[in-house]
């Protein structure tokens, strides 16, 4: 049994005032959750605020980026070890934000997924297909790509220590979600593609939804046999939604 990992994505969002209310009602309503692992990844300032609200919950922290180095002169960059030091747990990486307005490729990726690693971090790896693509039929072409592209540079080892987010590109931020139903496919399709590798990876490996996932559908995404968690955009910015979808993951796990 994978125990459901809710992550929330808080983008580029917030000001001071605004994350320590989150954060607190986070935190306070985080007790009530009895299966699900909660995380919130807020913008870089914000870390150290997060990590002392966090210090002593059970609710753990993530960033949503890291510089493919550990440190040296890359102006503007954040390095995992940094990360680490201020007390994240995760990272995410590849999210297709970064991936079409930054021009963050596989190649790119996958350095990112090894600069987590060797920092102690986990990485949460994005992948997704556009609206474009699915309905050219190429679902499985771009998202089979994403994953085959990180085990060709890194290895299925790779996959052994990160987590994987299925976030179709056309849910994100649209309010349009896939179906349980095609979801579900997605994530068998992901879990085989890393079973044709090592099915003990494949079986332990979490793969989170990730697209306009909130309380209302929650539910009934996180109750399909390959969704274990969900990383979830604008509904983590509202501290009862989000409580209320790990609250789902309490429910789908039981
Ligand atoms: P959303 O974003 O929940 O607002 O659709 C999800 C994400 O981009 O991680």
């Amino acid at each position: 049994m994978r125990q459901p990992l809710i992550a929330g994505n808080w983008k580029m969002n917030g000001t001071k005032a605004s994350v320590e209310r989150l954060l607190a009602d986070v935190v306070a309503g985080a007790g009530a959750i009895q299966r699900s692992e909660v995380a919130v990844c807020p913008p870089y300032p914000f870390l150290q605020m997060a990590a002392q609200a966090l210090a002593g919950s059970s609710v753990r922290l993530g960033a949503q980026n890291l510089s493919t180095e550990a440190s040296g002169a890359f102006t503007g960059e954040v390095a995992g070890p940094m990360l680490a030091e201020f007390g994240c747990k995760y990272v995410i990486v590849g999210h297709s934000e970064r991936r079409a307005m930054y021009g963050e490729d596989d190649a790119l990726v996958a350095k990112k997924l090894a600069a987590a690693h060797a920092a102690g971090l986990t990485a949460i790896l994005c992948v997704g297909e556009t609206l474009e693509e699915r309905e050219r039929g190429d679902m499985e072409k771009v998202v089979g790509g994403q994953i085959d592209a990180i085990i060709q540079i890194s290895g299925i080892g790779a996959f052994d220590v990160l987590e994987v987010a299925y976030e179709p590109v056309w849910a994100i931020g649209t309010g349009k979600t896939a179906t349980p139903a095609q979801a579900q496919e997605v994530h068998a399709f992901i879990r085989n593609r890393l079973a044709g590798h090592s099915a003990p990876i494949a079986a332990k490996t979490r793969i989170l939804y990730g697209g306009s996932m909130k309380a209302s559908n929650a539910l009934e995404l996180l109750s399909q046999p390959d969704i274990d968690g969900g990383l979830i955009g604008g509904a983590a910015l509202v501290a009862a939604d989000f409580l209320a979808i790990a609250k789902a993951g309490d429910t789908a796990a039981q």
